[in-house]
């Protein structure tokens, strides 16, 4: 059996990481990898390959950066091409990114079966780029494994019934995988932290860097709370986030923002781990905080690792104002809920998925 997996992104090279090698592991099927080239900056791309021993991918389709329309017609065009070469028995992609929107549609169109890892997440708003992606990747798709049985449910909501399995999520096997590699007092003492001395902060969602009014608002929240707790806020700077920051008029709230180039994962795994909490846009970021047993606030309107917010280990920040955004930071620092365990499985997601496909697809 072959499969070619779609990665292009940052949180889908992670998920690739383990997937890839409990493929290896089992022997389960010749994997061809593919990268869009959605994410090519060195710190963005290379860095999670080499420190996750990721296998060169057999293609780089170069699609780069652009407007959505570009970028998902440039990675459907040249993804039409390579599963023409390849035919292979099925397509996997993870998330919501542009790159697995377009290799979805590209594969289903061909009636090639696609396997969507992390499927049957769901949040506000609908308009949000990956929102629309999440639900249109679902809908093309014939295997969907989801982190737990919420996403199931919104599948269900949907009248997505067949093809679904609840298997956990892939990044806590990886977490789990990687742990004994995380090393907190070499990353803080590289860069002169105090281990439980600083907040880790992520932005990257359109909705909270495109417009600089909004971003200089979340930043001003960040310089609050730094000078409310006396700790730090380490930001590592997404290229899209530095594109917006107006650098010579925003020192006021620079002033006080400890910014860093983007990390890879065992940096941010570390620095997370040592850290007073994480404030976070991302959606990988909130999961792998509460691995390392930190709370996160959520800046976002909503968000689809729900469980962690309901069992109140995260808290949601839908206000875009300074003041909510280091008041929830603040509250980071009080004496935390029990922590939940095993929301997203038991870190066995990977061989669970790969069973499940096997077992689907295999024509033995
Ligand atoms: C994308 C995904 C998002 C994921 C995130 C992880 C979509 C719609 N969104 O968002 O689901 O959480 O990746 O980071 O696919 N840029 C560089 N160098 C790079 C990559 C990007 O400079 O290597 C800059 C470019 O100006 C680009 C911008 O960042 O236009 C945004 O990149 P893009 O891939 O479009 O979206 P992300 O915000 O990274």
């Amino acid at each position: 059996m072959k499969v070619v997996s779609l990665v292009g992104a940052r949180p889908q090279f992670v998920k690739e990481a383990i997937i890839s090698e409990t493929v290896r592991a089992a022997k389960a099927w010749d994997h061809v990898l593919v990268h869009s080239g959605q994410h090519y900056d060195a710190v963005m791309s290379d860095v999670f390959f080499q420190e996750l021993g990721i296998p060169t991918p057999r293609y780089n389709l170069g699609v780069g950066s652009g407007a959505h329309g570009a970028m998902t017609a440039a990675a459907l065009d040249a993804m039409e091409k390579v599963l023409e070469k390849e035919r292979p028995d099925a397509l996997l992609v993870y998330g919501d990114t542009n790159t697995s929107l377009a290799g979805a549609l590209a594969a289903a169109k061909m009636c090639i079966p696609v396997i969507h890892v992390e499927a049957g997440i769901r949040q506000a708003p609908r308009t949000m780029p990956e929102e629309i992606n999440r639900r249109l990747i679902d809908h093309a798709s014939r295997l969907l494994c989801c982190c737990s049985q919420l996403a199931a449910d919104n599948l269900q909501r949907e009248n997505i019934r067949e093809g679904v399995i609840v298997c956990g999520d892939v990044m806590f096997d990886l977490f789990k995988r990687m742990e004994g590699r995380f090393d907190a007092e070499r990353e803080c003492a590289e860069r002169g932290l105090v281990p439980g001395s600083f907040f880790v902060a992520t932005l990257h969602r359109n909705f909270n860097v495109d417009d600089q009014e909004v971003l200089h608002s979340l930043l001003k929240g960040f310089s609050l709370l730094v000078r409310r707790t006396g700790k730090k806020v380490l930001l590592p700077l997404h290229p899209r986030t530095g594109k917006s920051i107006d650098f010579p008029h925003w020192g006021d709230v620079l002033q006080d923002i400890t910014l860093i180039s983007p990390l890879g994962y065992l940096e941010l795994m570390s620095l997370v781990g040592a850290s007073a909490g994480v404030l976070t846009d991302s959606g990988g970021l909130q999961k792998e905080a509460y691995y390392a047993g930190k709370r996160a606030v959520v800046l976002m309107p909503d968000t689809g690792w729900r469980e962690l917010v309901e069992l109140g280990w995260n808290l949601l920040c839908p206000s875009l104002e300074a003041e909510a955004v280091a008041g929830l930071g603040g509250a980071l620092l009080e004496t935390p809920p029990p922590m939940p365990c095993f929301v997203y499985g038991a870190g066995d997601a990977a061989t669970r998925i790969v069973r499940h496909v096997c077992a689907t697809l295999s024509p033995f």
